[in-house]
């Protein structure tokens, strides 16, 4: 075996990982600038925004970013950092600001990143500070799909649709299901976790395989109101090009056994029925999406109405922020139960959520050791069978429910990106990145 550094694989076959990919700091460094700085990374949804000045907190990669909402109700995102000690000039996680006032010595910056004032500036500097020179850096690209914002580092990656390419046949059925659109409800929350950022982000996008087992006691508690309705056996992953992958079922009512009301089971197979109209029956009616990852680090829960981002935070850490996406056409008592669904699974307590968060994090620790480190881990599952033809109208390439098909495709553009360093980086040795920031920024 041969453990090839910033390659996910250990087989020629792309069937085996090698597990040091969720644990060496060298190639944590690296995949933040290599993997991270190259990618679109999913920010905010426009529903967050209502005014210039509104802003939304988080992070691109390690870097922390404020989304500003311009008068001219464009975006801009902002390094949170400022230019004279690098304290954040945003302690806010959201909120309306007309400038942004660094606590420490008082710089303050308009809502569009430039430098606006520096206190005592003709006796601490004279003449001698150039404002245009010491504004806050500004991602080079910023773009929207159907209300999701996402930015770049790199000003030379393709234009946000085409980096979504076919995915967007599937993103559509959670962002623009009918025509009165979506919005958030609520806040984002924010949570850390023990982990690497990896295995969630593989787990979204491909693995049905572990509901049965991690998921095995809250089944149970929820047998009560499951009214024995259990997902058929046909199922589907996806992957399309770029490292993007879901997975669901043939259709079935799914909303009938989670407990909801009458009322609301009435208004989900009605809405169902609306995005047939729209976006045609392979897609709405004739398949139920469950999970997704967009690469590298927004995932997808269809059936919950719901978006997260899985922000590194070293090589077993990470820091989820969630998002409930409902849709505007539901009344408010639609929108509560569905709200509460989500939470009652897949917020911080979350029942589902802290099944899932112990995997990542002991599986994190073990591949961690001396000896298992070694050892490659098994991605093979439904290597070399041929194509699912149960769902013709997918874009991608289609397999089964047991299928590894989306985790290697995920991993095949991880190692894509690893190949090749960043600028950016130090151009010598493996110490961590910390090269010039003008490569990125420019
Ligand atoms: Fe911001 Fe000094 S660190 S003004
Ligand atoms: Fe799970």
């Amino acid at each position: 075996m041969s453990l090839q550094r910033g390659r996910a694989f250990a087989d020629d076959d792309e069937t085996q990982i090698d597990r040091s990919i969720f644990s060496d700091p060298v190639l944590y460094r690296q995949e933040i600038g290599r993997v991270f700085a190259r990618s679109w990374l999913f920010l905010a949804h426009e529903s967050q925004f209502h005014k210039p000045g509104d802003f939304h907190s988080t992070y691109m990669g390690t870097d922390p970013v404020i989304v500003v909402r311009q008068k001219d109700g464009s975006y801009k995102v902002l390094l949170n950092s400022c230019r004279h000690r690098g304290m954040r000039v945003c302690r806010y996680d959201s909120g309306n600001a007309k400038a942004f006032t660094c606590s420490y010595h008082g710089w303050a910056y308009a809502t569009d990143g430039s430098l606006l004032s520096v206190p005592d500036e003709t006796a601490a500097y004279g003449e001698g500070l150039d404002h245009s020179a010491w504004g806050l850096a500004t991602a080079p690209r910023v773009e929207t799909y159907k209300g999701l914002i996402f930015a770049t580092w790199d000003p030379e990656i393709p234009p946000l649709v085409e980096y979504l390419g076919d995915f967007t046949y599937y993103l559509d059925v959670l962002v623009d299901p009918d025509e009165e659109g979506c919005s958030v409800a609520t806040g984002v929350h924010r949570w850390r976790m023990q982990g690497n950022w990896k295995l969630a982000a593989e787990q979204f996008a491909g693995d049905m395989y572990h509901a049965a087992s991690t998921h095995l006691s809250a089944f149970i508690a929820e047998a009560p109101h499951s009214k024995g309705i259990r997902p058929p056996e046909r199922g589907f992953q996806a992957g399309v090009d770029g490292g993007h992958g879901l997975g669901g079922y043939a259709a079935y009512p799914y909303w009938q056994s989670q407990g909801f009301s009458p009322e609301v089971e009435d208004w989900m197979g009605a809405f169902w029925e609306r995005a047939a109209q729209r976006l045609g029956r392979a897609r709405t009616t004739d398949a139920v999406f469950i999970h997704g990852t967009c690469f590298p680090n927004l995932s997808l829960l269809f059936n919950r109405w719901h978006l997260r981002v899985w922000h590194p935070k070293g090589p077993d850490s990470m820091e989820v922020h969630s998002w409930s996406l409902l849709p505007n056409s539901a009344p408010p008592a639609v929108r509560r139960a569905l709200l509460l669904d989500y939470q009652r699974h897949f917020s911080a307590s979350g029942t589902w959520e802290q099944d899932d968060s112990e995997q990542w994090n002991y599986s994190t620790n073990s591949n961690d050791g001396f000896i298992t480190a070694k050892l490659p881990l098994h991605y093979g599952m439904g290597a070399g069978r041929g194509p699912n033809k149960g769902f013709p109208e997918f874009p991608g390439t289609v397999d089964t429910v047991y299928s590894e098909i989306n985790q290697r495709g995920f991993y095949r553009r991880w190692s894509e990106l690893m190949a090749v360093p960043h600028p950016a980086e130090p151009t010598t040795g493996e110490a961590p990145v910390t090269g010039s920031a003008k490569a990125v920024i420019a």
